[in-house]
């Protein structure tokens, strides 16, 4: 390909891009189910054009599963491709300096909702394996993509597709492309991953409002009820007081944590350009790297309840609610630390007020086996096309499914093309081109190195 010929495609790939990324595809919000089925449906259609001749969307009580099987090639291996077509709610939208589902490029980054979580890696996946098809006119793998709905919103689609058909995920490969580089020019391959319990904590203390002067004083307020709650949850230092939850978690090892101490890591930076606060808070003691991949945290989300319209009114809240969520690491388990919360908030409610939790979604974490052949197979990739081998590293995010695609057996890859920079889930999330150009490379790589090794033993 000479330059006109890349630019060209590359025009033509950023259309197409383009084109997915317009799709407000908010799993999370009922609103905007139809737009979920139109990702789906647009998938369908690329997927037919990139030779797949099968290509099913898989029905159940949420959004669509896409399903798409390259041609059939004999005796060359098979990777499963992981990714996700929903995103994450984009407001607050005033935030945004071009809308979240108008795609702009502004100096080399397109800006959009689900740019780089998720759509941007799965559209860069298809064209690496439509670059490496395109190269020997025949594709030299098998490849199977199962892109998901649900991932933002913890939906049950995918899980009751693999529960039910467990035979989806025999692969010699899984390769999620859902996270980042741990740096720009750092190519990053992840070792674990953390898990969730996400619940709303809602208190009523009164069947009404009522007028804060009359009984300002004696009517117990919903909304003090229940911060109060939280604020026994965590302590100032950063400690959740959820009993035996720290005594759970098993702590990286001294190899683990000295390759940590070995990367690159500028706090300062850290908290001026992706954090932009004034300061780091939680448990000081462990680095910024434990505090994020191998620590549980305990976040609150958003609060409702009382008035929070223009100006003033005078009222007392009957009720009020709390979207929370812990993260946790290797040792804790959803469904014990979604009890331990429960008896946590009932012993920190007042006798007065009707304490509820209700569980919403959770999963446990992951840890993978990085020693399998598969791993070097995308490290010589990265290292042709990126100039670098891959850091291990682990993530603070969570991919609820990402336990169940390893159940067959295969080695299950979590590594990415975004930035740590890229602003996953906040106003203004971009992909850089330059990610999404070279990563298409070392994907179409990574497949034909793959297919050229004897069908790996896993
Ligand atoms: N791509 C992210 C996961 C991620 C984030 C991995 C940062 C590595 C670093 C994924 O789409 C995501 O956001 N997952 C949700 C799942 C949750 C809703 C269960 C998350 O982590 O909040
Ligand atoms: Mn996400």
């Amino acid at each position: 390909m000479d330059q006109t010929m890349v630019a060209r495609a590359q025009d033509r790939m950023l259309r197409e891009l383009t084109e997915f990324l317009a799709i407000p595809s908010v799993s999370t919000l009922p609103s905007h189910a139809a737009d979920c089925r139109r990702a789906a449906e647009w998938l369908r259609t690329e997927f037919t054009r990139l030779g797949c001749p099968v290509v099913t969307l898989i029905e159940g009580k949420g959004h669509p599963v896409v399903w798409a099987e390259g041609p059939e090639v004999a005796g060359a291996p098979t990777v499963l491709i992981y990714g996700h077509y929903d995103v994450q709610p984009p407001d607050p939208l005033d935030e945004w300096v071009t809308p979240p589902f108008e795609p702009t490029v502004r100096e080399g980054r397109l800006y959009a909702r689900g740019a780089a979580d998720d759509k941007g890696q799965v559209y860069c996946l298809m064209k690496a394996y439509e670059a490496v098809r395109d190269a020997s006119g025949m594709p030299p793998l098998n490849v199977r993509f199962i892109i998901e709905g649900e991932e933002e919103c913890g939906g049950s689609v995918i899980y009751d597709l693999l529960r039910a058909e467990p035979g989806r995920t025999r692969a010699d490969a899984v390769l999620v492309c859902d996270m980042s580089y741990y740096a720009p020019g750092w190519p990053a391959v992840y070792t674990a991953l953390r898990g969730m319990c996400y619940a709303e904590i809602a208190v009523r203390t009164l069947e009404r409002d009522l007028h804060s002067g009359s009984y300002g004083g004696v009517a117990p307020n919903a909304i003090e009820t229940l911060v109060r709650i939280l604020a026994g949850l965590k302590d100032e230092r950063g400690e959740i007081r959820i009993p035996g939850l720290y005594d759970a978690v098993e702590p990286p090892d001294d190899a683990e944590l000295s390759t940590w101490k070995r990367l690159p890591f500028d706090e300062a930076a850290f908290l001026e350009e992706e954090v932009t606060g004034k300061a780091l808070t939680g448990l000081t003691r462990y680095s910024v790297l434990e505090r994020v991949w191998a620590l549980p945290t305990l976040e609150i989300h958003g609060i409702r309840g009382g008035f929070t319209g223009e100006g003033a009114k005078t009222v007392i809240p009957a009720q009020a609610t709390a979207k929370v969520s812990l993260r946790l690491v290797p040792g804790l388990e959803y469904q014990t630390v979604s009890r331990w919360l429960e008896e946590a908030v009932a012993k920190l409610a007042p006798s007065w007020a009707d304490v509820r939790v209700i569980p919403l979604h959770g999963g446990d974490p992951v840890q993978v086996d990085v020693r399998r052949p598969a791993f070097e197979v995308l490290d010589e990739a990265f290292l042709e096309v990126a100039g670098r081998r891959a850091v291990l590293v682990r993530a603070g995010g969570s991919i609820p499914i990402v336990p169940e695609l390893g159940l067959a057996g295969a080695p299950v890859i979590l590594t990415g093309i975004g930035l740590p920079d890229d602003g996953l889930h906040s106003p203004n999330e971009k992909l850089d081109l330059h990610q999404l150009w070279t990563g298409i490379t070392i994907f179409a790589r990574f497949f034909e190195r793959l297919a050229a090794t004897a069908r790996p033993q896993g």
